[in-house]
């Protein structure tokens, strides 16, 4: 069959938008990266590529959780939305739009759609009476749920409710969902055959409204005496194509019928069952691939807050670096399946894929090129080494096979056939001993071929890790390289010494502070902070309730401070040579509210009194009238 032109040519690629009931975790980080990683590939390609992230920000469970912090939803929407776009734009994902649920044209593309689906008779009033989990935000039967009555998805407690509602006609659309499988949309394979499973037994009618609380978008034309609200799946799955401006101006809809869809296989049966039929009902097309990943624990434990185990994106990409965070994420697990992050294993990888393999590659041909030729190469490849050439365009086909089959770890494998190529070619031949023997010509079109090698895997590896190949480019002295450089040879080049690329990590216990200072190296050192970087901090107004000294220390003051919370919290500061505890009962004073708590001489600390010092003496910051306790200071 003829591709035209131009499905050849554009790409759209989608996260799913994340919940703003949490901040985000490297699960969040890891279907991101894996996004940015393909928009990166596609535009390699020469694609024209359209990237879309964002937050899923209505529903019942923002809505509580923004309760639960005395906040209205939409100011904690915000607020949480902030944390994620900030996020992503510290680990330099290359998102074309960032969507809110909240953003108006989302509204309004919604309510097109639901009237659209009336107006195809998709969509009937009836009652629905069943549970809910509101953490899935899905709908359950009493079958489906566990023995003790929990979410079959996340083992929650459920709701049971019996409310007005109306519905989709789901099971209308079971055969022509049955008929879209087969043209393999989901990968892998396996997670497929789970979505027809769970399809060919049938599809009940999805309740697609709500009236019980509400946060949400109203239906369009609101008849009832009651209030309904859309569904936040119907809801949120509708951003995928609002994005692009349906049922507005539609000026990106020419991307969609080239979407790819990079989902947890949590939500896949919201995209490869609920969302097609969707679509099918509002006569679009269906989405041209769904790419579900597995699961990301905690050294085998399942991640979550209350057991204090979450793994921070943030502050891993910053102690570590971005590019070894993407790459490890990329790498360690085999797409689809459920992987285990353990520092160690980031470690591992860094000191032997990254250091040994091809830090180490790059550092013997620089050494060498330097050496025996001042760092400057011009040399035909292809007369000493036709063999060594054909065996890199093999490598290389075979990685960017990888790519369709949504097999991103095993593309890196194949790129890093390359680097082990590369450091097998230097031990075979032995530049020193051909310098040795005055075969000069031979060594210089070892090492161009060497360089050619080095640049080819800078281009591929760059979609992964943008900011390692950017550095392998400038010191090949190239710009950077698009897919068609694969397959040409160059015959000059003029290198450059640049830093090793991944210096080793010490696996064991490491001080943070060291930590940072060998990922900064990574990155360009700037003291400056973005507001996002600032407003993460919690600084709270407090009231001294109790202060002591702490035995066996002369320096360290154990104070009790009400931060509004309904209790104490306990917090232990290095200010004794300069107050007295007494005198600082009932004194207001600053509070990092967030900080990790920490333990010293035994005592737990849950935060940070700030202080000021010049060379004579330290104060204590101190508002300027009295606040109520737990006051924010911004
Ligand atoms: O489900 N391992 O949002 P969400 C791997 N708003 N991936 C993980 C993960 C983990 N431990 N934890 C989270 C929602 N993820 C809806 C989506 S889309 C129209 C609406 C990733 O905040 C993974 O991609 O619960 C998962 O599918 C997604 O975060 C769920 O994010
Ligand atoms: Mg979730």
């Amino acid at each position: 069959m003829m591709k035209t032109k131009d499905e050849n040519m554009k790409s759209y690629i989608t996260t799913p938008i994340y919940y703003v009931n949490d901040v985000p975790h490297i699960g969040h980080a890891y279907t991101t990266i894996i996004a940015d990683f393909l928009k990166r590939f596609y535009t390699l390609e020469g694609k024209e590529t359209f990237f879309l992230t964002g937050t899923d920000e209505h529903g019942q469970k923002i809505e509580q959780s923004a309760q639960s912090r005395g906040k209205t939803p939409m100011e904690y929407a915000t607020e949480i939305s902030q944390v994620f776009r900030s996020l992503w734009d510290e680990m330099g994902i290359s998102y074309d739009h960032f969507i809110r649920t909240t953003d108006s044209y989302h509204i309004q593309a919604v309510q097109k759609a639901f009237k659209l689906m009336e107006q195809k008779g998709d969509i009937y009033l009836g009652e629905y009476e069943g549970h809910y989990c509101v953490s899935c935000e899905s709908f359950f039967t009493q079958t489906q749920l566990k023995e003790n009555g929990g979410c079959p998805d996340c083992g929650k407690p459920t709701q049971l409710i019996k409310e007005e509602s109306y519905f989709f006609a789901l099971s209308k659309y079971q055969d022509q969902l049955l008929k879209w499988y087969q043209t393999n949309p989901i990968l892998p394979s396996y997670r497929q055959n789970e979505v027809i499973n769970f399809v060919s037994q049938g599809l009940n009618d999805l309740s697609i409204t709500r009236t019980t609380f509400d946060w949400g978008i109203p239906i369009p034309n609101q008849t009832r005496e009651k209030h309904h609200i859309i569904y936040v799946w119907l809801d949120a799955l509708m951003n995928y194509v609002s994005a692009l401006g349906y049922g507005q101006a539609e000026e990106k809809m020419d991307f969609w019928k080239e979407a790819i869809h990079l989902v947890g296989k949590d939500i896949l049966r919201f995209h490869a069952v609920y969302w097609p039929a969707f679509l099918l009902s509002l006569n679009l097309p269906l989405p041209k691939k769904i790419y579900a990943h597995g699961w990301w624990l905690n050294e085998g434990q399942k991640m979550s807050k209350s057991i204090g185990n979450v793994i921070d994106p943030r502050e891993t990409s910053r102690k570590y670096g971005n590019d070894l965070f993407r790459y490890f994420l990329l790498r360690e697990v085999p797409f689809g399946q459920d992987g285990d992050f353990s520092f160690n294993a980031l470690i591992e990888r860094n000191n032997s894929d990254l250091s040994n393999d091809l830090g180490n590659l790059l550092n013997r041909i620089i050494g060498m090129s330097e050496k025996y030729f001042s760092l400057s190469l011009e040399s035909s490849v292809e007369e000493y080494f036709p063999e060594e050439i054909k065996q890199i365009q093999d490598i290389i086909s075979s990685a960017l096979l990888e790519i369709p089959q949504a097999r991103f770890n095993r593309y890196l494998e194949e790129v890093w056939k390359l680097f082990t190529l590369g450091n097998g070619l230097i031990s075979q031949y032995e530049p020193w001993n051909l310098m040795k023997h005055h075969k000069k010509e031979k060594t210089q079109a070892l090492l161009t071929l060497l360089c050619n090698l080095l640049y080819k895997g800078a281009i591929l590896i760059s979609p992964a890790m943008p900011s390692s190949a950017q550095k392998i480019f400038f010191a090949l002295g190239q710009t950077e390289g698009s897919i068609a450089e694969l397959h040409q040879n160059i015959t000059k080049f003029q290198l450059q010494k640049i830093d090793p690329l991944f210096p080793k990590l010490e696996k064991s216990e490491i001080q943070p502070s060291q930590q940072v200072a060998q990922a900064q190296q990574e990155k360009t050192t700037s003291t400056m902070i973005k507001i996002d970087d600032f407003l993460l901090s919690d600084l709270r107004v407090g009231e001294i309730k109790e202060a002591k000294a702490v035995e066996g220390s002369d320096k360290l003051l154990c104070f009790q401070v009400d931060l509004g919370e309904g209790r104490n919290r306990q917090i232990v500061s290095g200010i004794a040579k300069y107050y007295n505890p007494q005198e600082l009962i009932g004194q207001q004073v600053c509070v990092v509210a967030n900080l990790k708590p920490a333990k010293l001489m035994g005592l737990i600390s849950e935060g940070m009194i700030l202080s000021a010092k010049d060379e004579n003496s330290l104060k204590l910051i101190t508002p300027q009238g009295i606040l109520k306790n737990g006051s924010k200071i911004g």
